[in-house]
């Protein structure tokens, strides 16, 4: 993914807080709801965690629904070979999504776990989600991407909003161990904005691909 400076992240911190959200449907709103009344309307590090473990699983359902689809067209070779750019743009998201996790994992490592509100019910989130998307893509890719965009356009906004209320990150260092993987940055408040600009990526390429939904 495009890596910004810090003027670079500043800039388009700055363009996410202006832009308005997204109407989400119905299904995207249920999401939210379950996860303001399970962890609190307030932005809290946990609360991004769990967002970031139930943000994989779209993208592994596409990946998973379109390889599917690669056995069954091999022999459309042409058009075999354009699903198949389909899971390979889903894997790169997937992996995107996953240094998300394991920086907000380390950045948690610290905090009480209690063991229901903080393994069981986000793996029963993530598994209800996975089932939710991977339905809709195999009967309409196009409800599939509008809801990881409504997803995305959420969590664009709250890691936006997530650097203002915390100024104290910008001279706060981050030295963990996923620099060499996602990228080092000067303060907390840019890794933040860095991820929060990956969000609106990813909801730009599932914007996109609502309007050309089917494997073409
Ligand atoms: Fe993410
Ligand atoms: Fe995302």
């Amino acid at each position: 993914m495009e890596r910004l400076d810090h003027d670079g992240l500043v800039a388009q911190q700055a363009v996410s807080l202006r832009t308005p959200r997204r109407k989400a449907s119905l299904s995207a709103r249920a999401l939210f709801w379950t996860m303001d009344a399970l962890y609190g309307e307030e932005r809290t590090l946990e609360k991004f965690r769990v967002l970031e473990l139930v943000a994989r699983v779209p993208y592994q359902a596409w990946e998973n629904v379109a390889y599917v689809a690669v056995t069954h067209t091999a022999r459309q070779t042409g058009f075999a070979r354009r699903v198949f750019d389909r899971v390979r743009t889903a894997r790169f998201e997937q992996d995107n999504e996953q240094w998300h996790l394991l920086i907000l994992e380390e950045l948690t490592a610290d905090q009480a776990r209690p063991w229901l509100r903080t393994r069981i019910i986000p793996q029963v989130l993530a598994f209800a989600y996975y089932q939710l998307s991977w339905f809709m893509f195999a009967a309409r890719p196009a409800w599939s991407y509008r809801l990881n965009a409504d997803f995305e356009d959420h969590a664009e906004h709250e890691y936006a909003l997530l650097v203002q209320e915390n100024p104290a990150w910008e001279h706060e260092r981050y030295e963990g161990q996923f620099t060499a993987d996602f990228g080092a940055f000067d303060s907390l408040a840019d890794l933040f904005r860095q991820i929060g600009y990956d969000e609106r990526l990813h909801k730009e390429e599932s914007e996109l691909l609502i309007e050309r939904p089917r494997f073409a």
